[in-house]
């Protein structure tokens, strides 16, 4: 069964968009976007070749082989010029992959990228908005204890404060998520021994910025 983790990915597709999902794994997330009429096809990739075969198994097992394409290989290495792939869906993955991953030649043609990146994500915003791609949708999603971001990318230039690239121009307005990103950096400042002054200097400057947010949304 399809998690709350992925199923809150869904909501960002629209038919017209022609999706890949680059490293699909388990292609379970894309078989509840074809069943669900989401999407009418889509390429899926992985890089290794077991984690695409379940992939390959479970679209089989749901009778979706017509419907969705399976590519081995690395990121957008795996599309070709003559692909017309304009949106990117990258879940389970950490910046830095999904920053090499969008350093090809085929990213020129690529006009949305739904994310669920692992971690970093202020340099993720700050890379993206650098190649002028702007900000629609960012959303924190709960699953089994576990908290993760979703955020959704279109081209188009548009500014950002420091602060906006930081938390995120949507979260940075979004009480739950000051308090959870609060509640993480109390928990890291506890953890750090009392002589490393500096970071613990940078970690209470952080928490003294978040206070000030909240009080602003109050
Ligand atoms: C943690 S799984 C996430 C699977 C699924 N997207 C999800 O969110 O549940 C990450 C997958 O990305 C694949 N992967 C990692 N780097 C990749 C790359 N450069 N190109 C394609 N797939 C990659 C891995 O093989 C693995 O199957």
């Amino acid at each position: 069964m399809i998690s709350n983790r992925l199923k809150s990915l869904a909501k960002y597709f629209s038919k017209d968009d022609k999706v890949i999902d680059i490293g699909c794994d388990h292609a379970l997330l894309d078989i509840y976007l074809i069943e669900e009429g989401i999407l009418k096809s889509m390429i899926v990739s992985d890089i290794h070749e077991k984690a695409l075969q379940q992939g390959i198994d479970n679209i089989k097992l749901h009778k979706l082989e017509k419907r969705i394409e399976t590519r081995l290989g690395n990121g957008l290495e795996v599309l070709k010029n003559s692909d017309d792939i304009d949106t990117i869906l990258i879940s389970g993955m950490g910046t830095s992959t999904i920053l090499s991953i969008i350093e090809n030649p085929y990213f020129k043609k690529i006009n949305k990228l739904v994310i669920q990146s692992n971690n970093d994500h202020e340099i993720l915003r700050a890379e993206l908005i650098k190649k002028s791609f702007n900000i629609i949708h960012e959303e924190m999603v709960k699953d089994a204890n576990k908290t993760y971001i979703n955020i959704v990318f279109i081209r188009g230039r548009k500014t950002y404060t420091e602060l906006e690239i930081k938390y995120g121009p949507i979260l940075v307005r979004n009480l739950d998520y000051l308090k959870y990103r609060e509640d993480y950096v109390k928990n890291i400042l506890d953890k750090i021994p009392m002589n490393k002054i500096l970071i613990r200097h940078k970690l209470k400057k952080e928490l003294n910025e978040i206070k000030r947010m909240k009080k602003n949304i109050k």
